[in-house]
């Protein structure tokens, strides 16, 4: 009888993609997916260590876990993703019905491990690193009826921004091979996905240690001309590394959207220094506005922390300037969290935590603002959306989005899913658009 695998991801799209590989290999050992940890023999979190916050959910996750595995013994735990590279053999003692603990580097081992663990081997962990990471060759499965999928290009980051601790947990930059992701490619769109998203921590730094001069601008060129992917998107990017030869692809390249996540994560060039970015706010806005030059209508999204230590109200200012002139349209922003192991540790002038929240609050008013004024500029305009599916409440409701990754909802029927929708925009809401279909595909 099959066995019953449920993973619970948090943070990123890499950890995402990262989840569908552990379903593809536990696949092969007979775990088939459930809806619910309580009718699974095996259940995953693969975790976050990005902010405090993302901790606490997983703790607080796990700790519900314990009633169910006392009255469902032989269900194993494991643990995966940053949090467990981060805590290693620790989150064995942290939690004592933890069954595995696998770092960033161990997915090829999530099998080899549950055997051990089942044919009472005890508790095991691995967070050992690797020169080379062994599941970024591992194609994922996405799930059945998907129109998009992610395609990791690169692994790891050799970045060091002072807040950040993902270079710790993930290890140096890896990219994979351009035949390896062409390939990858070619098989997703014979199973019908029609939209990829290209991941990596920074995607712009593609190709580097790879022989033969691959570079992110030919990856893009190359991924057009197979001419079987309706759109690509990528994420995340770095500013300083986004080349002029990427820009300039924009509004060129058929497949490639027109939308960028672009992290800017302070408007101060004091913040900016001190979270060792690499780039002023000049050289930040200029690459919008060649951005804009080239496509007027790319969708701009970001990342800002606020708080950083030594932030002051005057850098903040900065921020919110830098906001005004760029007009975002999506921004994700958060308040700064210290990071055990990195350099923002150790710096002065810590920002209280009601100071933090009162700046957020500011900045997300303002972002609001922004968002709904971008989105009412695309009323009685016709976009094309890619059709996801009917929506959650209502069978006669489709959703989808347009190529600058707006959600675009409008009345439709179930067999348009996966198809491209010319839809006209009749109404603008803060997060998603109104739209009715004009011609379909
Ligand atoms: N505190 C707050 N936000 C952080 N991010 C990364 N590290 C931290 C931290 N220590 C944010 C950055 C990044 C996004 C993924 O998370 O904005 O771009
Ligand atoms: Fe979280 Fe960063 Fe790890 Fe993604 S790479 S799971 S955001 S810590």
């Amino acid at each position: 009888m099959a066995k019953g695998i449920y993973i619970h991801t948090f943070g990123c799209q890499m950890n995402v993609q990262d989840s569908e590989k552990m379903t593809f290999l536990m696949g092969a050992e007979g775990y088939e997916p459930v809806i619910s940890p309580r009718e699974a023999d095996l259940v995953i979190l693969n975790t976050c260590s990005i902010r405090q916050k993302a901790v606490q959910k997983i703790m607080s996750r796990l700790g519900r876990l314990r009633d169910l595995k006392r009255r469902k013994p032989t269900m194993i735990i494991a643990v995966g993703g940053c949090l467990a590279q981060q805590w290693g053999k620790e989150f064995l003692e942290k939690a004592d019905h933890l069954d595995i603990v696998f770092g960033t580097h161990n997915i090829h081992r999530l099998p080899e491990m549950v055997r051990k663990v089942r044919e009472g081997g005890g508790r095991v962990s691995d967070i050992s690193f690797h020169g080379s990471v062994p599941s970024l060759k591992i194609q994922a499965s996405p799930e059945e009826g998907k129109v998009g999928a992610y395609v990791t290009i690169m692994q790891g980051c050799d970045n060091f921004c002072t807040y950040c601790v993902v270079p710790l947990l993930r290890g140096p930059e890896e990219s994979r091979p351009l035949d390896e992701i062409l390939a990858e490619i070619r098989c997703l769109a014979d199973r019908g996905i029609r939209e990829v998203t290209l991941l990596g921590q920074n995607v712009n730094s593609y190709g580097r240690n790879l022989p033969g001069g691959a570079s992110f601008a030919r990856l893009l060129r190359e991924i057009d001309d197979l001419g079987v992917m309706e759109r690509v998107r990528f994420t995340t990017s770095h500013p300083r590394d986004l080349s002029d030869e990427v820009i300039g692809l924009f509004g060129r390249l058929r497949s490639l959207c027109e939308h960028i996540h672009l992290p800017v994560q302070s408007g101060s060039d004091a913040v900016l220094t001190m979270m060792n970015r690499g780039y002023t706010r000049d050289d930040y806005l200029r690459k919008v506005e060649k951005l804009r030059d080239v496509c007027p209508d790319i969708a701009v999204s970001s990342d800002m922390i606020v708080g950083f230590p030594g932030e002051t109200e005057k850098d903040f200012l900065q921020t919110l300037d830098l906001m005004e002139k760029i007009r975002f349209d999506n921004l994700f922003s958060f308040k700064y969290s210290e990071r055990e192991g990195t350099v923002a540790v150790g710096l002065p002038g810590k920002v209280p935590e009601e100071e933090k929240a009162r700046r957020l609050t500011i900045l997300q008013g303002l972002q609001d603002r922004h968002a709904l004024e971008r989105n009412r500029s695309w009323e009685g305009r016709e976009v094309e959306v890619l059709v996801e599916g009917p929506s959650k409440g209502d069978p006669r409701e489709m959703t989808g989005r347009t190529r600058g990754n707006k959600i675009v909802n409008f009345p439709g029927r179930g067999e348009m899913k996966g198809r491209l929708v010319k839809t006209r925009i009749v109404r603008a809401f803060l997060h998603s658009l109104r739209g009715e279909p004009v011609a379909e595909e």
